[in-house]
């Protein structure tokens, strides 16, 4: 009998996945076409920052071209989302995820993995978004993060980034074809998983964590009581 297609391409060692979509969308794949590399080596993270992408990690990227291009700047909440319920799905002995605004995904605490989303222009239009998805699943992870860091296999058995590459890619996928604002049962699901709420933080506003809103905003309480709505920043606790 025939494999099932699949959905995810994937590669042995490059610099980032992001450019291979990137350079995918230039050419005008579809919605949904996603690359994974084994291994990258100039893996990027948010803000600038260097992604460590040895093997054993799902470093993957998937062409988005949602339909309507409205709130585009909350697309990371929603492809976390899509991620954690996406591994909760296959992996049924892993605890309960959280999401922590605005783009990682936690796990007791600890970073699991990071959403990188890059949006290309066309004028006003927006061309695609390439959301870049980083997983630590049996790679090693550096001794500096590992105090604050942790991976799949330290959790469950049997977690390998090619069983997790396609069923994590055909949720997101789906989740972010339509685009547009959050849905109600989008920010009641972030909610439930929100990996800061009633903490206090000190960046990218000094308060307490009061959860995140429709707009993808996190919502800050700040000392005089007042609720304040943050749409970008690293979040720093206090
Ligand atoms: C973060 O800083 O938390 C986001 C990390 C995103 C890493 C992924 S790995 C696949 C894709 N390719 C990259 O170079 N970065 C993203």
């Amino acid at each position: 009998m025939a494999e099932p297609a699949r959905r995810v391409r994937w590669v042995g060692s490059t610099a980032s996945t992001q450019e291979l979509a990137h350079l995918l969308a230039e050419t005008g794949v579809a919605h949904g076409v996603a690359i994974a590399a084994r291994e990258q080596v100039a893996g990027r993270g948010t803000r600038g920052r260097t992604w460590h992408s040895p093997l054993g990690g799902l470093w993957m990227s998937l062409v988005c071209r949602p339909r309507e291009a409205a709130s585009v700047e909350s697309l990371s909440l929603r492809v976390g989302l899509a991620v954690v319920e996406a591994l909760e799905e296959v992996l049924t002995s892993l605890p309960p995820l959280a999401i922590k605004w605005p783009n990682d995904i936690h796990l007791d605490g600890r970073k699991l993995g990071g959403i990188l989303c890059e949006a290309r222009w066309q004028g006003t239009e927006l061309g695609w978004v390439v959301a870049g998805i980083g997983l630590n699943v049996s790679n090693p992870l550096p001794p500096e993060v590992a105090g604050t860091a942790i991976s799949l296999a330290q959790v469950v058995r049997g977690a390998d980034p090619e069983t997790l590459a396609d069923p994590v890619a055909d949720l997101v996928a789906r989740r972010t074809r339509e685009g547009g604002p959050l849905r109600p049962d989008e920010v009641a699901a972030l909610n439930r998983r929100d990996g800061l709420r009633d903490r206090r933080i000190a960046s990218p506003l000094a308060g307490v964590a009061r959860g995140i809103d429709a707009g993808g905003a996190l919502r800050v309480e700040t000392p005089g009581g007042e609720i304040r709505a943050v749409i970008g920043g690293t979040v720093e606790l206090a």
